[in-house]
């Protein structure tokens, strides 16, 4: 089987409050995407990395990534972030087999490392759903009522954080995404999880951040210029 990257880069990055979607803010000296893109092509796994872009993006440059040879790069986005992973899906089916599979990502995770994507890669390979980066939570849990007073405490023991790449086989992914109603879904995961299957958690890393507030931008700098060192 094939291992494939998908990157969902058509976002506004609304949260981050500035002009620039964040996949374009510049991240010591070059545009965040830019990061990703060289992680994942530095991963020996993956046999392909395809990018999906906004139809209508007027900041990618080529020139950015000329000579990235195993890059795809597609104009296919959606409104949501399920139906730009679902249009690069439906792009990819005449090229990749149903049983192949697609590592989907953010392109606002620069930071992710190539350990981890080999760990999620090695732990799946066999296994019949797929699965998803995740970490434990540090943090202690409190349910509120609509007045920020806590109700009460949430046992964390069972309890998650989603990160990416999330890996699963292109045809179940496909059908997941063109089954779900979009709304509620916010990462690939929750559709397969809609299908009645349960995909597999895989300890990711800390340092997998996604850029979504300003203060990320901060944070993913310190972590790259560490591991350029
Ligand atoms: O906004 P959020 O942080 O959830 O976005 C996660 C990823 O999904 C980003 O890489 C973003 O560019 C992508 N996205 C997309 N198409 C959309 C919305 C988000 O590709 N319509």
């Amino acid at each position: 089987n094939r291992f494939v990257a998908l990157l969902p880069a058509a976002g506004s990055g609304s949260r981050m409050g500035a002009a620039t979607p964040k996949q374009y803010l510049p991240l010591l000296g070059q545009p965040l995407l830019v990061h990703t893109l060289r992680a994942l092509l530095g991963c020996p796994g993956l046999e392909r990395v395809v990018l999906v872009l906004s139809p209508d993006d007027a900041w990618f440059e080529p020139a950015w990534v000329a000579g990235m040879d195993k890059l795809t790069v597609l104009r296919c986005g959606g409104a949501s972030r399920a139906e730009t992973v679902r249009n690069g899906l439906a792009a990819l089916q005449a090229s990749v087999a149903a049983d192949d599979w697609i590592l989907v990502h953010d392109a606002a995770r620069p930071c992710i490392g190539v350990e981890e994507v080999e760990r999620l890669i090695d732990t799946l390979r066999d296994d019949p759903v797929g699965g998803l980066l995740a970490l434990p939570l540090a943090d202690t849990l409190k349910r509120a009522d609509g007045e920020g007073r806590s109700l009460a405490t949430v046992p964390r023991d069972t309890l998650w954080r989603a990160q990416t790449p999330q890996m699963f086989r292109h045809g179940m992914l496909l059908r997941a995404l063109e089954s779900a109603t979009h709304a509620g879904i916010t990462d690939e995961a929750s559709a397969i999880e809609a299908l009645g299957l349960a995909p597999r958690l895989v300890a990711g890393n800390e340092r997998n951040i996604k850029v979504t507030y300003p203060d990320d931008l901060a944070l993913a700098s310190l972590y790259l210029a560490e591991r350029n060192r």
